[in-house]
């Protein structure tokens, strides 16, 4: 079952091609990694998915409906959360009370602040920050601050889940914990579509790998084979991780 798929989709701002004739799809509980290097296109890509910015040309059908036309409140309801890759939490509000903001806003149909607290207490729990509940988020070291992007994406019951970039910037044992993290929303059925630039994260947790260069997709396959092929060493890896393997 497909969930998700782009039908040479392409974005311009103005006269600049930002993304042309992107393809691919996503299926049920998998997790697609998509890389390739700064400005490639990937945030406008995931921008795009999540209805924030405009379609130029293409189409984006998700369960079975083209979403070109839809609201990102929209896509919400349907099941599509994401995260940001620049970790922006609601100063002023409590940990628990950022996550909570997700909740009403997701697919569930939550009413009241009972049933948003108890959603927001799951998501911070699977994150392992349920002890960070009253703290101001903005206090929070950068790993949790992505725990706590990830828990808000959470709170709102996904059906997919756009990670962009939550592992930049954490240390070795923090990658390994968000790695497995992300392992075990996959295992609670959640399809993820993670956009990162730590190869050894995106290679150790993708069923599938798209890379985009220059607006365009170069490649397309399984881990293993991402690193030998010519065009992705070229564009992206260099000729040295290639030949570390
Ligand atoms: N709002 C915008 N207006 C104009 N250009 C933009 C805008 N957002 C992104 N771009 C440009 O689109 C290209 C792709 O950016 P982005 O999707 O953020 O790349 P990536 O996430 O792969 O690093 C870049 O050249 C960037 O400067
Ligand atoms: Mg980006």
């Amino acid at each position: 079952m497909i969930m998700l798929e782009t039908k040479n989709v392409a974005k311009n701002y103005g006269g600049l091609k930002v993304l042309s004739d992107v393809n691919f799809n996503v299926t049920n509980g998998e997790i697609l990694g998509i890389i390739g290097p700064n400005g490639a296109g990937k945030t406008t890509l995931m921008n795009m998915i999540s209805r924030l910015t405009p379609i130029t040309g293409g189409v984006i059908v998700y369960k079975g409906e083209t979403i070109n036309d839809k609201k990102p409140y929209e896509v919400s309801k349907m099941g599509i959360s994401r995260t940001f890759q620049v970790v922006k939490p609601f100063g002023g509000l409590s940990v628990l009370e950022n996550v909570m903001v997700g909740a009403f806003y997701g697919k569930r149909s939550v009413k009241t602040k009972r049933e948003a607290r108890l959603a927001a207490e799951e998501a911070l729990g699977i994150v392992g920050l349920e002890t960070m509940s009253n703290k101001d988020p903005r206090t929070l070291p950068l790993a949790q601050r992505k725990k706590l992007e990830v828990a808000r994406a959470l709170a709102m019951d996904p059906d997919l889940l756009l990670l962009d970039e939550v592992m930049a910037g954490l240390d070795a044992r923090e990658l390994c914990d968000m790695m497995s993290e992300i392992l075990k929303l996959k295992e609670k059925g959640i399809t993820i579509i993670v956009i990162e630039h730590v190869m050894k994260a995106i290679m150790g947790i993708s069923d599938r790998i798209v890379v985009l260069h220059l607006g365009r997709k170069i490649f397309e396959g399984r881990p293993d084979e991402v690193v030998k092929d010519p065009a992705v060493i070229e564009a992206y890896l260099g000729t040295k991780y290639a030949a570390k393997g």
